[in-house]
């Protein structure tokens, strides 16, 4: 998780950036049409959302967020954009009382991994579905098959320990495991349950010292260095930096990355 100020910083790639490769595989596996009515689930500052709204152009994409100053900025992109069937609302997706049964199409890119209660919050997406409707989300696999993640968790350990991370907060892994997965959405009232796995790199910058400051917001990182005693913490930094240089090449620092796209239907 990011701040919204940190998703669109201009001195270092942005998330939209980061997520380019992942970005196109997913605007295919949706596969909006004409007259959609989109839901997008924790759209962040919303570049999935327009996206959406360009191609439903006889419809409509409703983008969510529960960060405020997330859907300031994505409110601020649209209007820009001229986008004129595009809503952007601040809601927990989790409760918030969506129009029954109005969308066609509810899509996520790395919205969904931070429920409380995921069983809860699919339900509560499939209510707002209509018969048929689909769902498409990318998720995270596991941390372990994530070069990024390891890499980040390798540097801060081994200048801290193991306890730099701490163990608790938000889980970019939770929905990792298919079989969970399944039986969580199947549970929600979801059928055709389906992963396709997407192997694409992650871009964190053109150059070391923009992918340093584009890690150091990352949620995990900056916890974990605001934890260790100032010496500690220059170390991690440190740590973090090298790795970012051995993963740098002439096109900037990539990282390897495996995500799932869940695709489902509503029964
Ligand atoms: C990793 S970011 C992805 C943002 C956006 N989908 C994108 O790709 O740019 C995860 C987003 O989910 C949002 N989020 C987390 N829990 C949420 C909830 N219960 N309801 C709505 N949004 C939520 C966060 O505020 C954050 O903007």
């Amino acid at each position: 998780m990011m701040d919204a100020d940190h998703q669109q910083r201009s001195g270092s790639a942005g998330y939209d950036a980061e997520l380019r490769r992942h970005n196109e595989v997913l605007r295919r596996a949706c596969g909006v049409q004409f007259r959609d009515h989109v839901l997008d689930i924790g759209c962040g500052t919303g570049q999935t959302t327009r996206q959406a709204a360009r191609t439903a152009q006889a419809g409509s994409a409703l983008g969510v967020d529960i960060s405020a100053p997330a859907i300031e900025c994505a409110r601020q992109l649209a209007r820009a954009e001229g986008l004129g069937n595009v809503t952007l609302e601040r809601a927990d997706a989790q409760v918030h009382r969506f129009p029954k049964e109005r969308f066609d199409l509810a899509i996520s890119r790395f919205g969904t991994m931070f429920f409380d209660d995921p069983d809860a919050a699919f339900a509560n997406i499939r209510r707002t579905l209509r018969p048929a409707g689909r769902l498409v989300m990318m998720v995270w696999q596991a941390h372990e098959r994530n070069e990024w993640d390891v890499a980040i968790h390798q540097s801060l350990e081994a200048a801290a320990g193991p306890m730099a991370l701490p163990s608790k907060g938000p889980d970019p892994f939770s929905l990792a495991d298919p079989l969970t997965v399944t039986q969580i959405l199947q549970a929600a009232g979801f059928a055709d349950v389906a992963f396709t796995d997407v192997c694409e790199p992650v871009y964190y910058g053109p150059d070391v010292a923009s992918a340093l400051d584009w890690v150091r917001g990352f949620t995990c990182t900056s916890n974990a260095l605001k934890r260790l005693d100032p010496a500690a913490a220059t170390r991690a930094v440190e740590r973090l930096r090298e790795a970012l240089a051995a993963h740098t090449s002439d096109d900037g620092v990539w990282f390897d990355s495996r995500a799932w796209i869940v695709t489902a239907r509503r029964h």
